[in-house]
């Protein structure tokens, strides 16, 4: 099973390329199937996610061609099915995304259930909700959401939680609903953003995404496109916290900087420098860092998906910090882990009380998921000695070269498969 060795103990030092969003790139490589035309997608990241439903689209009849690495032209002209099978949903929750687009375009799809995961329950009622309001008949049978309707038409949806997905989701039926579709409530990441200007950009009428009122005009058809993904905040978030906690000083280049302020204002107030450029930022780590309090919340509040990574750093800070998680019930799982390596944080409910500590052991640990994952290779590149992180394909889901970018900052950093392996970079770095 692959592993990442880490040796700690060295200031992260250069510069570090951002890939392209993730959760924009899901949400807009299952809504470049609601056209007959060629549309193609760039800065798309090389990560197992986005490949999944790559072959998921390919599987369901559309024509998928990579043009390079981050590069991909799909046509949806062809597709023979409306219902996406189930290997793909089990291996990514984005899979759902397929229901909207399907829906707004043939007004039928068939998708299994998402599970749960790691990080809580995920239920989808939201999304439900949208699409039952827009005129569908939506039913649960034998694990799937089977969704179809005559003709989908306009509705004003107020969502009871602000769901990154749903908002997606919902958006992409009613770009082909009849009428003006309202949605209150609707979340407002950079992605959903980056969403609904692709969807413009194929014809469609979304005004408002970024805001909590997006409104729809629904259009009959939609048409080819070229279109490049924004960068990835979340991935910029982590390089971030990783020069931070590891007192380096790293130029993360090929970001948004407004995408990243929330991390910016919680890292300085830790008493780093953050230096904004027009398409980058600059982190330098203090020595002595401050303790602060953190709390998750949709965007633009901290986001959850850099809990972990920020408490890593939080571990390593003078002084008492208090973490609240409020959009997941179980993101606290790498704190167990941590503990392994000396930190010394105590989970009541949806909040981690973290008490700083003077530095990190080297262990084995295991990544419990994708964010938490890259959270535990942040505290081994910190750490006395060295740590070994297992099950990294959760990390390989959503960082593209993570590991050759960490090198690329003076890392110490290998990924093995083997004891023979391992024990081969230990004596190299030794
Ligand atoms: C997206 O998940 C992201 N995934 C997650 O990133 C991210 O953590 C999350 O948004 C929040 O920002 C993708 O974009 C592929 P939500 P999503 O719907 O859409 C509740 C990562 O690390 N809810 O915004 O599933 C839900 O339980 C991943 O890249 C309902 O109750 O998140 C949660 O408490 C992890 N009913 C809250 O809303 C619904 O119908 C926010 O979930 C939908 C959601």
């Amino acid at each position: 099973m692959e592993q990442y060795i880490i040796k700690g103990g060295k200031p992260l030092k250069g510069e570090v390329e951002i890939g392209g969003a993730k959760n924009a790139a899901l949400g807009i490589l299952a809504a470049a199937v609601m056209t007959d035309d060629d549309v193609i997608i760039e800065n798309l990241p090389d990560v197992r996610d986005i490949n999944v439903l790559l072959e998921a689209i390919g599987e369901i009849g559309a024509e998928v061609k990579r043009i390079d690495r981050h590069t991909v032209k799909i046509n949806g002209g062809n597709i023979k099915e409306v219902s996406v099978d189930d290997e793909y949903i089990r291996k990514i929750r984005a899979s759902y995304y397929f229901i909207g687009a399907l829906l707004g375009k043939y007004k039928k799809a068939q998708v299994p259930l998402p599970g749960g995961c790691n990080i809580g329950s995920r239920p989808i009622d939201q999304h439900i909700k949208g699409f039952r309001a827009l005129g569908a008949k939506v039913s649960i049978e034998r694990g799937a959401v089977i969704a179809s309707a005559e003709t989908l038409s306009c509705a004003h949806i107020y969502f009871d939680v602000v769901s990154v997905g749903a908002t997606i989701n919902v958006m992409m039926a009613a770009a082909m609903a009849e009428g003006r579709t309202i949605l209150e409530n609707a979340a407002k990441e950079p992605h959903i953003v980056d969403v609904a200007n692709f969807l413009n950009s194929m014809g469609a009428n979304i005004k408002g995404a970024g805001t909590d009122t997006i409104r729809i005009t629904g259009v009959k058809r939609l048409h080819g496109t070229e279109y490049s993904i924004i960068p990835d905040q979340i991935e910029a978030g982590t390089f971030m916290c990783m020069a931070a906690a590891t007192r380096g000083d790293v130029l993360i280049k090929n970001v948004i900087p407004k995408h990243l302020e929330s991390i910016s204002a919680k890292l300085i107030e830790m008493g780093n420098e953050v230096i904004e450029y027009d398409e980058a930022v600059r982190v330098i780590g203090a020595k002595y860092q401050r303790h602060t309090d953190i709390k998750t919340l949709p965007y633009p509040g901290f986001p959850t998906d850099m809990q972990p990574q920020m408490a890593v750093s939080l571990a390593l800070a003078e002084g008492s910090s208090m973490v609240t998680e409020s959009i997941f019930e179980n993101r606290f799982k790498y704190v167990d882990e941590l503990a392994r390596m000396g930190g010394n944080i105590k989970v009541e409910g949806n909040v981690a009380v973290i008490d700083g500590i003077e530095g990190f052991t080297g262990a084995t640990v295991n990544a419990p998921d994708l964010r938490a994952g890259a959270a535990l290779v942040i505290a081994g590149l910190c750490a006395d000695g060295f740590t070994v992180v297992e099950e990294i394909g959760y990390i390989q889901r959503g960082y593209e070269c993570f590991e050759e970018k960490i090198k690329g900052i003076g890392g110490a950093i290998e990924k093995v498969d083997s004891e023979k392996a391992a024990r081969k970079f230990m004596l190299k770095v030794s």
